[in-house]
């Protein structure tokens, strides 16, 4: 059954809970470092450190190396301006208005847990501004149609109608996806699409919802280095990530901390 939806047990709930609330501790706890003047690639060494020494915790992203990569060579994602996702943290000095995404994947008790916030370093834009705002919402638009008996593509749905609604576009090429003890599982979770359609939501499903939103075209390009996507006419781009449960009644955010940011 390989492209099965794994539903989770009680027992596996809880660890995850576990897993998504230390992966959102991670973020809470880098939120005051990420200013102008710090280095991507010292944002990964505090939060690996942060992982391995104060959690007991492995970030996933080291290492990892899905079909058709070479390994992931840092331990969280720092995806930057017009960059989409999977940014690689390097030398990169961050700079009064930029926006950057910090994407964070911890494994606990061989349970994964997956959310990623933006930050505007400094004084942003007003474009850099709107865009994260816009994105933010875009997920939660998307997080609010999780109940049994709604589809995948009723999210999808949701998230690209208020996006394009605000100007912007929504990036196809990578998608929100199942996740428990392997990083990516079935189901894949479009941020686009129709009402109606795709595989019902079930009660103990546990899946990522994670928007990419451009202020230009939706089209992305790979860099060299393997990993790094960016947008193709280097518009700004945009990223929220959740892991949420599939409840009785709708929905339970699983990557909630001290720091995270209320629902819009
Ligand atoms: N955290 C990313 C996601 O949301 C995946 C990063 S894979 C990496 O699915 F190798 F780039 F870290
Ligand atoms: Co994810
Ligand atoms: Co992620």
């Amino acid at each position: 059954m390989p492209n099965a939806v794994h539903l989770k047990t009680p027992d596996e709930i809880q660890a995850m809970r576990v897993a998504c609330r230390l992966a959102s501790e991670v973020l809470d706890f880098i939120t005051p470092h990420v200013r102008v003047g710090v280095t991507t690639e010292e944002l990964d060494r505090l939060c690996h450190a942060f992982m391995v020494e104060e959690q007991g915790t492995i970030p996933a992203p080291l290492h990892y190396c899905p079909p058709g990569h070479t390994p992931y060579p840092k331990s969280i994602c720092t995806s930057v301006n017009h960059q989409v996702c999977h940014g690689i943290p390097g030398s990169r000095i961050l700079k009064n208005g930029d926006s950057v995404n910090l994407d964070i994947t911890v494994i606990k008790e061989g349970f994964h847990g997956d959310t990623s916030r933006m930050f505007c370093v400094g004084t942003p834009g007003k474009q850099a501004r709107r865009l994260c705002d816009i994105t933010f919402e875009a997920l939660w638009k998307g997080i609010r149609e999780v109940a049994p008996g709604k589809r995948l593509g009723d999210i999808g749905h949701a998230i690209q109608q208020f996006a394009e609604g605000a100007g912007f576009s929504v990036v196809r090429e990578f998608c929100g996806h199942g996740i428990g003890r392997q990083f990516h599982e079935e189901p894949q979770v479009l941020h686009y699409g129709q009402k109606n359609t795709g595989i019902p939501l079930v009660p103990g499903m546990i899946f990522t919802i994670e928007p990419m939103i451009n202020t230009g075209r939706r089209d992305i390009r790979q860099l060299a280095d393997g990993w790094t996507i960016v947008t193709a006419d280097h518009s700004l781009s945009a990223q929220w990530e959740h892991t949420l449960l599939v409840t009785e009644t709708g929905y339970e955010v699983l990557t909630v901390s001290a720091g995270t940011p209320p629902p819009p």
